[in-house]
């Protein structure tokens, strides 16, 4: 089911009008819908059945504490890559034992913060993370809990920013150098080795990689297992990918049964998906504040900008927009391009669309990395953030003010 449709020829948010909500609230503007996050964080834990498994929520794709309010709610835990996430998910009613920690720049603060909280598992990325993390165990007379992630040197297919899984990547550690690293964390007087992790990118559309990891990650545990090892799960990562355009992305059902088809029964699963539980539940609102038709291109100066969602400008990605309500003008192509001052500044380019000025559109699937992603470049100030629950809007993070922005800076004397 899609939260967001046309109802009497508008575009609702579960029951309200999202124009009503851009009049009440501002634009830009991010829209979330609870229905959707729930609905999607449920599809995925229905879909391991019985089997044991965790969802560990990559809190990265969108960090508002709302959003991991709702779903700590459902159960989830959560995937974390900072102390400031750490620090998110326990203000948003998470608890330690609700996190695993990724991340190849993990610094001794965040360590010690996670150390002393007590954290489900920390993902370790390299053999000199290992020793910090057991040196810091030491000092503060703690085991920590770790897998190794694994990088399994499989080629994701996908945007190469977002693709982690091979050699070439910065990302875990090479799978052939596991077994040693692995001996060497379960002689470590202050580590407790809990399972394998792997994560080989984002957006995958299609589940071969996948595959061919999970295969990758089961040899391993196979070898370590015969070596005397006692492997308790396995993070099999995030990365399924949602539909930006036609091309249609595999469900999480299907996500699921793939890696079951090879995980042994009674081997706890966990996955740490960011993007396939918060995109689709959101949509960016930006309103045209002038139509410039030129002789080379038709642009529509729209006031959302890079600065607020930066993926068509950085990985130029494409992302549907749409008239909020359609009505009759002619139809041009139109680049939509925001008020910041780069020539890469825009959401979408030849979008044949009707528009006139001050029409509203929307940018779908913007829940995950739309505002997570957002700066403050040209001094502009985020957007505000609104979760619809059926017939009732809140606002989880109100606009930002120029105060805001300055409050951080001070003149010399
Ligand atoms: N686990 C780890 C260790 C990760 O690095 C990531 C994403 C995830 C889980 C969640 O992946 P997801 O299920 O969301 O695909 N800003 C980019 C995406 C960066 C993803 C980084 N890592 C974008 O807008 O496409």
């Amino acid at each position: 089911m899609d939260y967001f449709s046309w109802q009497d020829g508008t575009l609702h948010a579960e029951e309200m009008r999202v124009s009503e909500l851009a009049e009440r609230f501002g634009t830009p503007l991010y829209l979330y819908s609870r229905a959707a996050l729930e609905r999607r964080y449920q599809a995925f834990d229905e879909a391991f059945g019985d089997h044991p498994h965790r969802i560990f929520y990559a809190v990265k794709a969108n960090s508002n504490l709302a959003v991991l309010n709702l779903l700590a709610r459902q159960g989830s835990g959560f995937d974390i890559v900072s102390g400031g996430e750490l620090e998110r998910v326990l203000r948003a009613g998470g608890t330690p034992d609700d996190i695993v920690f990724s991340g190849v720049g993990k610094t001794d603060e965040e360590i010690e913060t996670a150390v002393r909280a007590g954290i489900h598992c920390f993902n370790v990325e390299s053999a000199e993370e290992l020793d910090r993390i057991q040196h810091i165990g030491r000092e503060q007379d703690r085991v920590a809990p770790v897998a190794l992630r694994v990088n399994p040197d499989v080629d994701a297919r996908t945007h190469p920013y977002i693709s982690t899984g091979l050699r070439e990547n910065k990302f875990g550690v090479a799978i052939e150098d596991a077994p040693a690293l692995y001996k060497k964390a379960a002689k470590a007087s202050h580590l407790e080795v809990l399972g394998v992790d792997c994560h080989i990118g984002s957006q995958l559309m299609e589940l071969g990689p996948y595959e061919d990891a999970v295969q990758r990650v089961l040899a391993l545990v196979d070898r370590l297992t015969q070596e005397g090892m006692v492997i308790r799960h396995l993070d099999l990562g995030g990365g399924l990918g949602v539909q930006y355009e036609n091309q249609v992305p595999p469900t999480p059902e299907d996500y699921v049964a793939t890696l079951l088809r090879h995980v042994p029964r009674d081997m706890p699963v966990h996955i740490e998906p960011g993007r396939s539980i918060a995109a689709e539940a959101g949509i960016f609102v930006t309103r045209v504040l002038y139509l410039k038709p030129t002789d080379q291109r038709n642009f529509a100066i729209v006031d959302g900008a890079m600065n607020d969602l930066i993926r068509p400008s950085l990985y130029g990605a494409w992302q549907e927009i749409v008239p909020i309500t359609p009505h009759d003008a002619d139809c041009r192509q139109w680049d939509l391009v925001g008020p910041v001052c780069e020539t890469g500044d825009f959401l979408g380019k030849d979008r044949t669309l009707a528009l006139e000025a001050e029409d509203l559109l929307a940018v779908r699937a913007a829940g995950a990395y739309g505002f997570a992603m957002a700066s403050n470049y040209n001094a502009r100030n985020r957007p505000a953030e609104v979760l619809v629950d059926e017939d009732q809007a809140f606002l989880v993070r109100r606009r930002e003010t120029i105060e805001d922005q300055l409050q951080l800076e001070s003149r010399l004397p």
